[in-house]
């Protein structure tokens, strides 16, 4: 099966730049969402990204940007969009719930050879397919923020999922020009349960008041050559994101990842980073 058409689910800064990624790449990606509205929204965006990042770069030409967008498509009914594609990429909100339900709709909608993906950051990918009945099939395919420019994708095998599915995820993800890490499957993976230790922990001195949040994200940047700081990256991420991994994380596997309060504060009062244009930086 020569992979060709992808269906992204979930329109949001992760499924959107993975949509870009993917079409970049010349697959021909369907982008779901449940509003046409906000669907618009995000290719707009997408192509301002080409043209930002890419065209003004002169790292590709404005035509390949218009091929890039054309070949990313949006739809708001997934029974549509899933219908000739090889593989599903669902990036839609982390709850078990609703991902445990999608991956058994996308099971019965799908033909059985098609590739069932989840971006999750940190939920187990075994429980994310318990309600399907073609577990094998199912894996996680974790993107880093922002998809176009980061350089590693972590594969999460599930307790079920097959070495031929991990095998044809990696070839895919290769294709996109990344490095892949495969790994056992376990809360928070590899990646997620180091970098929210390093970003709580940050958000911990902040509160005790030992650096300003400058200090800190200057302090990793220069003695880690660190691209970003960690309040700089949870802003980037989502402060909401590192609030629900800390919270599933401290559930799954004990008190030490519990949440610092100034970040379940945060969240409560709207102040989620770059995405509402305040967190521990305004924008
Ligand atoms: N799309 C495409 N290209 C982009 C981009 C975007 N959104 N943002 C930046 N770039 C490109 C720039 O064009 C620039 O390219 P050139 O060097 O060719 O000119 C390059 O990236 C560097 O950009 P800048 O000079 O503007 O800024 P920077 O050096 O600070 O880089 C960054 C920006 C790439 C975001 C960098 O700061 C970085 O790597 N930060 C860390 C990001 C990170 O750790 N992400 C993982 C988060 S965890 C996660 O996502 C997993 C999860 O599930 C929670």
């Amino acid at each position: 099966m020569k992979i060709k058409n992808v269906c992204v689910i979930g329109a949001g800064i992760m499924g959107s730049g993975i949509a870009q990624l993917i079409a970049t790449h010349g697959y021909n990606v369907n982008l779901v969402d449940v509003s046409e509205e906000l669907l618009k929204k995000v290719k707009n965006s997408i192509e301002i990204n080409l043209e930002r990042f890419f065209v003004a770069k002169n790292k590709i030409t404005k035509e390949e940007a218009e091929k890039i967008l054309n070949r990313i498509s949006l739809n708001v009914n997934k029974h549509e969009a899933v219908k000739d594609v090889q593989i599903v990429i669902e990036a839609v909100f982390e709850d078990m719930d609703l991902k445990q339900q999608l991956f058994s709709e996308l099971d019965n909608l799908c033909k059985k050879d098609v590739i069932l993906a989840s971006n999750t950051s940190s939920l187990s990918i075994t429980d994310i397919a318990l309600k399907s009945k073609n577990q094998e099939r199912i894996i996680g395919i974790h993107f880093f923020n922002p998809a176009p420019v980061m350089k590693l994708i972590e594969l999460i095998k599930g307790n079920n999922t097959s070495d031929e599915i991990v095998e044809k995820s990696k070839l895919f993800s290769e294709s996109l020009n990344k490095t892949v890490v495969t790994v056992n499957d376990s809360p928070g993976f590899v990646t997620t349960r180091l970098i929210y230790v390093l970003c709580n922990e940050a958000i911990n001195l902040f509160t005790k008041g030992i650096a300003s949040a400058k200090d800190i994200d200057t302090a990793c940047k220069l003695a880690f050559n660190f691209p970003m700081g960690p309040l700089e990256l949870s802003d980037l991420v989502g402060n909401d994101i590192y609030y629900h991994i800390g919270r599933y994380l401290e559930e799954e596997l004990g008190q030490k990842y519990q949440p610092s309060p100034l970040l379940q504060e945060m969240v409560e009062s709207g102040l989620l980073g770059r995405k509402t244009r305040k967190g521990f930086y305004e924008y």
